[in-house]
């Protein structure tokens, strides 16, 4: 298993979760052709989505890209850090575009327009993300596993809890 490190473990948790939000987003946008009706649970989902599609591109991005790429880097790893920072910097736009038009639609709701907006930028973030989190589940998991011992992983995992929590 790739989840032998804490920090491997810890990094797992989010990308399931955010898996998991993303096939949520999928499954929302399929089930509503016109905007959503006020209220109830698109209000609360949509209030999830956007909390949880910010957490993720600035705080976990921000981990990955800050703490555990230079470690990558030093170790001559810098094809896997180069591809997945070009994903982020494509990700992250995007993913912010979501989270806002989702907590503006649930101050004052969705018109034609706007819900446009959000489907297509929501089908294209569900696309372009579950496919890096899979590649990040794959490489940069095994990566870890293979490069991180076991002090700089305490060191990370607690550098985790702290700023990602
Ligand atoms: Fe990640």
């Amino acid at each position: 298993m790739f989840t032998q490190t804490r920090i491997g473990a810890l990094l797992h948790q989010d990308h399931m979760a955010t898996i998991d939000a993303l096939q949520e987003l999928e499954a929302f946008l399929a089930d509503h052709r016109a905007p959503p009706a006020r209220g109830g649970q698109a209000d609360s989902f949509l209030a999830r989505l956007s909390a949880l599609l910010r957490a993720e591109v600035e705080q976990h991005f921000a981990f990955e890209e800050g703490r555990l790429f230079p470690l990558f880097i030093a170790r001559g790893e810098t094809g896997i850090v180069m591809m997945l920072t070009h994903e982020h910097r494509s990700i992250l736009p995007l993913a912010l575009k979501v989270a806002e038009t989702a907590a503006r639609a649930v101050e004052s709701g969705f018109d034609d327009a706007t819900w446009r907006e959000f489907r297509d930028a929501g089908a294209e973030l569900v696309e372009r993300e579950i496919f890096h989190v899979q590649k990040e589940e794959m490489g940069l998991l095994a990566a870890i596993t293979a490069l991180v011992g076991p002090e700089a992983d305490a060191e990370l995992a607690e550098a985790y809890q702290r700023e990602v929590g």
